[in-house]
């Protein structure tokens, strides 16, 4: 229960989803958390819920200004961080053919720009021995209809935790992406589906995942606290898929 006790967390987009799940494990097992996403509402009722051990700082990954003025906060707060789950992030449909530049920067500014600069602002408050974690998908390594710009951006994280974990040998700092499979979140209701369409894909997924169902946001919380842990001390650069089988078949 104490696995993280004395520890500082950083997890964006901690307010809903995947990320709120993760930082109510950490804080759960002893550490103190820093929650962030845009929305106030949605930060401040997930910071309630955790209770003291968790702190909700309000900005856009995508904005390189509010960065700066995260990490200045948690560095007058806390000094430092010892784990960076680098989750926050978005994904919309658009086919090949009617794929707009808004669409694109969107999809990037946020999923590819805004975790790049996270992790690289974070940097100068992580010690030797810290751990990051990115959070990809399996759409990085899949192809799925109508998915294809939000695919690309997760590939690259993907990309990028095979490159950091060189990047950062000298420093001790370990980095892990994991890659969630089919794993209902507040998200899924801003996909444009239907609740007839929803129950169909939903289905259809649960179908295609030799564990017979789709997944939890705790299941997914709960490796990357392993990843999060000294239990995983010796694993860096890789990717872990948390799909129930999904994509490895
Ligand atoms: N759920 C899945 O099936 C699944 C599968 C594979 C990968 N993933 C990845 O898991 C991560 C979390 O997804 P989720 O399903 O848990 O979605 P979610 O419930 O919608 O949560 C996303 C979180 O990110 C925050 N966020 C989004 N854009 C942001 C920005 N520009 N700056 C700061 N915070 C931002 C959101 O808060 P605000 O909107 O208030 O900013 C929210 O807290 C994403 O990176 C997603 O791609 C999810």
């Amino acid at each position: 229960m104490d696995r993280f006790k004395g520890k500082i967390v950083v997890v964006t987009g901690g307010s809903s989803g995947i990320g709120f799940e993760t930082a109510k494990l950490f804080a759960k097992e002893g550490a103190f958390v820093f929650l962030t996403g845009r929305r106030n509402r949605e930060l401040e009722a997930a910071v309630a819920a955790i209770g003291a051990n968790a702190q909700g700082l309000r900005g856009d990954i995508s904005s390189l200004a509010d960065l700066d003025w995260l990490f200045d906060e948690i560095k007058a707060e806390r000094g430092r961080i010892d784990v960076l789950f680098a989750n926050a992030g978005i994904g919309e449909f658009a086919p090949l053919g009617s794929i707009t530049e808004a669409h694109f920067d969107r999809t990037f500014d946020i999923n590819v720009k805004g975790t790049l600069f996270t992790v690289q602002k974070a940097l100068p408050l992580m010690n030797p021995g810290a751990s990051i974690i990115l959070n990809a998908s399996v759409a990085g390594i899949k192809g799925f209809l109508a998915f294809s710009v939000y695919a690309a951006s997760k590939a690259a994280i993907r990309s990028f935790a095979r490159s950091w974990s060189v990047d950062l040998r000298e420093r001790g700092i370990r980095v892990n992406a994991v890659s969630p499979g089919t794993v209902p979140t507040p998200a899924y209701d801003s996909l444009g589906l239907t609740k007839e369409q929803m129950t169909g894909f939903l289905q259809a997924q649960a179908a295609a995942t030799p564990a017979g169902r789709v997944g939890r946001p705790e299941e997914v919380a709960e490796v990357v606290a392993f990843l999060a842990s000294d239990a995983s001390s010796f694993m860096n650069g890789a990717e872990v898929f948390v799909d129930g089988g999904f994509a490895q078949i």
